[in-house]
């Protein structure tokens, strides 16, 4: 039986490992991590992540050929095949600070991988890494590991999204897996792609060389957050002539060239990674000299601030310039619908901003735990203007405006009737998801603000 170990039981290595025991269940797969608590969440009945579909992915396979563990070492000594899906947050000092990214978890991860292998292994790059990563793992692994033992490392970026991580992985667009060249990095790719074959179509596993399968991903997710601050930066100036946002988006999508997905004008991008990968990217190119790309890409950036701080200063200005003192509703707190992550979210910023102009702030969001909001606003001193509440009836009453930061479905069918009754007046609706019917909020009397629609 061929095992598998899973370094880092977080949102990629938890449902990404767990759906390769679904599918193939002549591999034992043991996941692993550090966090005592992660792992006896994994092992509980509430799952430390809330991901659609995963639960019961889990529960299938759990205890079959499924098991979460904090004996790192043990599941790496044992493993044929061991994937590396830590975290590889941006750096928070010293060379690189606030860009470059920090490999200390990868390294010891590796260190570890090293000190108990006594066998041949592959080693799988699952984390989202600098192009030429695996140069400096193999440096690692060969310096520090028994005499004989040797090792394949192979990048096998993960594309899944939050919300929808089991339909990704069950489903992927595409699986790509970077090798050495020559005979001994070709076998390691052909095993991994061996187990990818248990569920993926052949013509949907791409393989490539080492460099490039770690640079598609970083370049991917600079891809995809680049439509969004494109289709944001328009949704400025369709405020200010008369063209609508979903309109053009409309308009483009219809463009094969350009195609349908990613086109959402938003309050924007939010999420632990294409800030991160982004600002990866510029530093590698940085580092290389290439300043003008570098410069390119750091404007994704800066117009993803500037689109919250432009809807921070819509509420105020529209509001009669201040919201000191006004309760405002923030319905969604999530960077996204169908996930309680609430890394880098807009929210955020968006709620530093008004509590910024001493707004009295009611937050709801369906998945989102107190404990986690009030970390996020590290609350100590503002915590008088802030409460937490358990639905949008609540949050919305007496409220002189609301805010949506998350897409969240609920929000869409709230009886809007209901909550304008409840409101201060005018009662405003600032939406920055676009999910709400403006005409139909309007004839029920809100001032409705929506991203990109003119004033
Ligand atoms: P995460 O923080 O949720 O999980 C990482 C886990 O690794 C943590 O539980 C941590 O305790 C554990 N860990 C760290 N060092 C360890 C060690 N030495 N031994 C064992 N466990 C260790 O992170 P995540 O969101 O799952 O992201 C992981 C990687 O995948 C990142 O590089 C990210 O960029 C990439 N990625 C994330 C997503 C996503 O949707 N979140 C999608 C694609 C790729
Ligand atoms: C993103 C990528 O889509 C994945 O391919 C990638 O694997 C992953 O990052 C990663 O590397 O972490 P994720 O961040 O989970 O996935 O979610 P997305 O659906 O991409 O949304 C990211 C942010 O962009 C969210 O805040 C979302 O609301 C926002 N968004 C998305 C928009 O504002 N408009 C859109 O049209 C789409």
């Amino acid at each position: 039986m061929v095992k598998i170990c899973g370094i880092g039981a977080g949102y990629v290595g938890g449902p990404t490992m767990a759906v390769i025991a679904l599918k193939c269940p002549s591999i034992e797969v043991a996941v692993v991590d550090i966090s005592h608590s992660r792992i006896s969440a994994w092992n509980s009945e509430k799952l430390p992540i809330y991901e659609p579909g995963l639960e019961e992915v889990v529960k299938q396979c759990r205890g079959k050929n499924l098991l979460f563990s904090t004996d790192v070492e043990k599941h790496i000594f044992e493993a044929d095949i061991i994937f590396v899906s830590v975290n590889t947050p941006t750096k928070s000092s010293g060379l690189g600070a606030g860009k470059a990214a920090d490999l200390t978890y990868w390294e010891s991860a590796a260190r570890m991988v090293a000190d108990m292998s006594k066998s041949d292994k592959i080693i799988v790059e699952k984390s989202t890494v600098p192009v030429r990563t695996a140069e400096a793992i193999e440096k690692i692994l060969t310096h520090n590991s028994s005499k004989g033992v040797k090792f394949q490392i192979l990048s096998n970026p993960e594309f899944l999204s939050e919300g929808t991580a089991i339909q990704d992985l069950i489903n992927p667009d595409r699986v790509l897996i970077g090798g050495r060249e020559g005979p001994e990095g070709h076998e390691a790719v052909l095993k991994l792609k061996g187990i990818y074959d248990h569920w993926v179509p052949e013509d949907k596993i791409i393989t490539t060389n080492l460099w490039s399968a770690e640079l598609s991903k970083l370049a991917d997710n600079a891809f995809l957050a680049q439509r969004i601050s494109s289709i944001n930066a328009m949704s400025a100036l369709c405020e200010v002539t008369g063209a609508e946002i979903s309109q053009l988006s409309d308009a483009l999508s219809k463009n094969t060239k350009i195609g349908p997905k990613f086109l959402n004008a938003s309050v924007g991008f939010g999420g632990s990674c294409f800030q991160k990968d982004i600002l990866n990217l510029v530093y590698i190119c940085e580092s290389n000299g290439l300043i003008e790309v570098a410069n390119y890409w750091k404007q994704v950036i800066k117009v993803n601030d500037y689109q919250k701080s432009r809807f921070v200063n819509r509420v105020v200005s529209s509001m009669f310039n201040t919201v000191s003192g006004k309760k405002i509703a923030v319905l969604g707190f999530a960077f996204k619908k169908d996930t309680s992550d609430t890394r880098k979210t807009p929210a955020i910023d968006v709620c530093k901003g008004l509590l910024g102009d001493n707004a009295c702030l009611s937050i709801y969001d369906p998945r989102v735990s107190k404990d986690q909001i009030h970390k996020d606003l590290s609350m100590d001193s503002e915590v008088k203007h802030v409460s937490i509440v358990s639905d949008a009836y609540e949050a919305t009453k007496d409220a002189h405006g609301i805010c949506i930061l998350t897409e969240w479905d609920e929000f869409k069918t709230l009886d809007y009737q209901r909550v304008f009754e409840n409101m201060q007046k005018p009662a405003f609706v600032f939406d920055g998801r676009n999910i709400l019917n403006v005409d139909k909020l309007t004839k029920i009397g809100f001032i409705v603000y929506s991203i990109g629609r003119p004033l």
